[in-house]
């Protein structure tokens, strides 16, 4: 059910955009859970910077999804972070259990945020009808990609 707000946007305006947004809520919220996982198990010299990156990026992550599933009720819709949605709908890489080597949860860190760019830059045109959701999009990407890039300099 829509609970329509007093801006000018047409319904099909509001369905586009939550559309778009409730997959990159899943994203985000995986990407959240999964970095604190590694958070909690890397191993090795580089322990201490890859434990306290990996908790910046959750932290981002967090604000991220909030803003996001925000987003999405301010535009009437309602959203999905419930635990069973985020594990069935995620597409992040599955991760290793158990400790895990810090160059190797760098590695699949950067695979987990690849994947989460690469989906929210594709949903970018279609958000068009719906500037102020791409507006959120484009500016939680600006710091993936920030936090990717940090992440891809250890590997070289
Ligand atoms: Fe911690």
């Amino acid at each position: 059910m829509t609970r329509t707000i007093g801006i000018p946007l047409d319904d099909d305006a509001r369905r586009i955009a939550v559309d778009h947004l409730q997959p990159f809520l899943v994203d985000l919220v995986a990407l959240a859970l999964d970095g604190k996982q590694l958070h909690w198990h890397v191993t090795g010299p580089e322990f201490r910077p890859v434990h306290q990156q990996l908790d910046e990026i959750v932290d981002a992550a967090r604000t991220a999804s909030d803003d996001v599933a925000e987003r999405a009720v301010t535009l009437g819709i309602p959203v999905d972070g419930r635990p069973a949605t985020v594990g069935k709908e995620s597409q992040l890489p599955e991760l290793p259990e158990g400790w895990i080597d810090a160059r190797d949860a760098v590695a699949v860190y950067v695979a987990a945020l690849e994947g989460v760019i690469e989906r929210a830059r594709a949903s970018v045109p279609a958000l068009e009808v719906e500037p102020v959701s791409q507006d959120l999009v484009i500016t939680i990407l600006h710091e993936l990609e920030k936090q990717l890039w940090m992440l891809q300099a250890q590997l070289r």
